[in-house]
């Protein structure tokens, strides 16, 4: 099935990913040629979840394009605090806008709002599921700072279980031939089992260790995360986990001169701060990329030409199956309308929406 809604970059080849980080290098050198592009376009951006760089960065795309935005960062501000459900803000929207941007809590709601969307909707975030546009501006920042995709060790470092971000930069860059990874966690926070399966499919080695000074001196990467306190059961177990990883200049000083640094920010503890003026400190450069390739990604999908839509599974529909994930938009607020669709991969049945195995 292809679709013009970009969920997970999964659903991305190949050549589509690298057509978009060519054009983002493109509108970063040469801008004016992009001033004009949207004029007359409208962006909605969504924003039931708090946002910095994702919200802002989208804004900034498209303004830099010559378009507009409207939306909310606070569905308090919205009809949603009237009870208005997420089919329905997304129909009407869908009716005002060229594209909509959206970030939501539930796990699947993006691909849910894509069924009642007839315009491309962007997921920017649906709960620890997919971050597609945090993975674009990670794959445009390594092939701008260190030149390839391929060929790369990788470390990963803190939160790897909860963070969204990681799985979805080691689904991408396990497509790319020679890289290899070094998760980085504590035993509790370590990639789960269906990351690693992904990394054995793919033939992509892989080593879990804890501890990030005896890890650092042969990447070419260090992506670091923070831990994610908003996922724990309770705040004991997250003060567990809080500050176990910090990389500060000791730690640096082991690592290679051309190593580059990665993290999807927000910082809380995990970087220190002196660790900002190295050279090899990629971070905040890397919030700029990403807005490079939300711009490219914002031009394409405007064009809706054929070969920029997304190949995702056929689906099938059996009211009866139930997904058990419960953090999943089927169970969540759309219960009652929301058609249950799954798809079928290696055996198993998914969920259409948050991907879970339901059997
Ligand atoms: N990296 C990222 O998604 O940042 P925001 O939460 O600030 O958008």
């Amino acid at each position: 099935m292809k679709q013009k809604h970009l969920i997970d970059l999964e659903y991305m080849t190949k050549d589509q990913l690298e057509k978009t980080i060519k054009l983002a290098g493109v509108i970063k050198e040469k801008p004016e040629i992009y001033k004009h592009a949207c004029d007359g376009k409208i962006m909605a951006t969504l924003f039931y979840e708090p946002s910095t760089r994702t919200q802002m960065s989208f804004q900034t795309a498209m303004m830099r394009l010559g378009g507009k935005t409207i939306g909310f960062d606070d569905p308090m501000n919205s009809s949603v605090a009237k009870g208005e459900n997420l089919k329905d803000t997304i129909t009407v929207v869908s009716g005002y806008a060229d594209i909509i941007a959206m970030r939501h809590p539930v796990e699947g709601s993006a691909k849910a709002a894509s069924h009642y969307s007839n315009v491309p909707v962007i997921n920017c975030g649906d709960g620890g599921h997919y971050h597609p546009t945090q993975t674009l501006t990670d794959v445009v920042t390594l092939s701008y700072e260190k030149g390839r995709l391929d060929n790369l060790k990788i470390g990963l470092c803190g939160d790897l279980l909860n963070g969204r971000t990681v799985h979805s930069l080691i689904k991408t860059m396990s497509r790319y031939e020679g890289n290899s990874f070094v998760l980085i966690s504590t035993k509790e926070l370590s990639v789960p089992q269906y990351i690693k399966d992904v990394m054995d499919k793919a033939g992509c080695p892989y080593t879990e260790v804890d501890n990030l000074k005896d890890a650092i001196s042969d990447l070419d990467v260090l992506y670091m995360t923070r831990i994610q306190r908003e996922r724990f059961a309770s705040e004991e177990d997250y003060q567990k986990q809080k500050g176990v990883f910090v990389l500060d200049k000791d730690k640096l000083s082991l690592a290679k001169e051309d190593m580059i640094i990665l993290h999807p920010l927000p910082r809380v503890d995990e970087i220190a701060i002196e660790v900002d003026d190295d050279p090899r400190a990629c971070y905040f450069k890397q919030a700029v990329y990403g807005m490079y390739g939300r711009m490219a990604l914002i031009v394409l999908l405007l064009r809706q030409e054929d070969s920029f839509l997304f190949d995702t599974p056929d689906i099938d529909t059996d009211k009866n199956l139930k997904c058990h994930n419960e953090k999943c938009i089927t169970n969540v607020e759309m219960e009652y309308y929301l058609p249950k669709f799954t798809y079928e991969k290696d055996g198993h049945v998914f969920c259409e929406y948050c991907d879970h195995i339901i059997e």
